[in-house]
């Protein structure tokens, strides 16, 4: 994505509360038709994010650029955007029907075509007996897809997501989460969407800018966020990361030589970080790509020994700490259950844990 094949820019932007600054010099690009996520801890800058987006906020500094347009100045409605927020607010007093054309009433349209785009936004949602029925006769998950039909149906090029779904349970969201990307992809439209879930933001987004004290740290695809972590705040925010302290000691083409403290000397690939001899930097390796066994592995690339001081059982796989000799904090494993099990062994033993070069990320320290 390049600022110009880009459907939405971010250019340098500030946003100042007073003396606050909620956001830090973000210049970011999202494609047409991108599910593009905001994933970031509370406060972050998310919600300021995407209501500068929609026009409800002004920017401080930097411009915004939708479809090429620099939107400062550009009144909410004026915008190909709408917004579906946090706690969605249907209308309890208005049946589903409804509730979904409320958008369209300054549109003067007539009463049968207003009704067919109404049912093909029921049958989009899965709703289709739902028309008559009261608001506040729905479930969470059925009034979410009508926040979602009733912004749906003014057609907007872009659809901004706060948490639509941080109110639903566990399980009603995970289905919702699947609704969401098939009715991304049925209708084309960009979509920005915010969560501090970062399961969630993985399980949906073609892409996911990383946020933290209102600046982007990485805007990337899930698997290159997982795996190739560009900072150590970043890699520690997405999923488990076990980090080991080393020197940099050697430099041949882009493969880096380290003297890594409990596991010895590794060689692995530098990625996108320059190094020099002498460098200090962290070693991530994340805890499924460690293999763990009771004896000392044959024909693996690097191994070490350790001590198993605790594991826990989590059905599909276990977790899974062994502490190290020169290791700071003990180092996290976690191994799928392929063979059905009596018991988790969990009494201390020492035990082997080996890995291979293509396991390591090396981050500046
Ligand atoms: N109108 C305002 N005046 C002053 N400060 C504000 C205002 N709105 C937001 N902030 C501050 O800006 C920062 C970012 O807020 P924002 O609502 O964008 O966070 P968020 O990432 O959406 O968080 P959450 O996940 O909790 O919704 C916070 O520190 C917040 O207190
Ligand atoms: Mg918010």
């Amino acid at each position: 994505m390049t600022q110009d094949n880009a459907f939405i820019s971010f250019r340098n932007v500030n946003k100042f509360y007073g003396k606050f600054q909620a956001i830090k010099d973000v210049s970011m690009d999202i494609g047409h038709g991108e599910f593009f996520s905001l994933l970031g801890a509370s406060g972050c800058g998310k919600t300021t994010l995407l209501r500068m987006l929609a026009g409800f906020e002004s920017v401080s500094s930097g411009e915004i650029y939708i479809d090429g347009q620099p939107m400062s100045g550009v009144p909410p409605h004026h915008r190909p955007v709408n917004m579906v927020f946090q706690n969605y607010a249907i209308f309890p007093h208005l049946n589903v029907r409804d509730n979904i054309a409320y958008g369209l009433r300054k549109q003067k349209l007539p009463r049968a075509k207003r009704n067919d785009m109404v049912e093909e936004m029921l049958e989009l949602i899965k709703l289709p007996e739902y028309g008559d029925r009261k608001a506040t006769q729905l479930s969470g998950g059925q009034r979410q897809r009508i926040a979602l039909a009733r912004a749906l149906i003014l057609k907007p090029k872009v659809l901004l997501l706060d948490e639509p779904l941080g109110a639903l349970d566990k399980q009603l969201r995970e289905q919702m989460q699947l609704e969401l990307r098939a009715l991304q992809k049925t209708v084309g439209i960009t979509f920005v969407f915010v969560t501090h879930d970062q399961e969630e933001a993985l399980t949906l987004s073609d892409r996911i800018a990383v946020m933290a004290e209102g600046r982007d740290l990485q805007v990337d695809t899930p698997t290159r966020l997982y795996e190739n972590p560009k900072t150590r705040e970043v890699a520690s925010f997405i999923g488990t990361m076990n980090f080991f302290d080393g020197t940099v000691t050697s430099l041949k083409g882009d493969t880096a030589v380290i003297k890594v403290d409990g596991l010895g000397e590794v060689s692995a690939s530098m990625g996108a970080v320059p190094l020099l001899a002498g460098d200090s930097v962290n070693v991530a390796i994340r805890p499924e790509k460690f293999v763990l066994t009771d004896e000392k592995p044959d024909g693996v690339q690097y191994c070490v020994k350790g001590q198993l001081n605790n594991a826990a059982y989590l059905g599909e796989r276990s977790h899974y700490y062994i502490s190290v000799d020169g290791v700071s904090k003990p180092v996290a494993v976690s191994a799928q259950n392929r063979e059905r099990a009596q018991e988790t062994e969990t009494q201390s033993r020492p035990v082997w844990l080996s890995w291979n070069s293509a396991a390591i990320v090396v981050l500046k320290d």
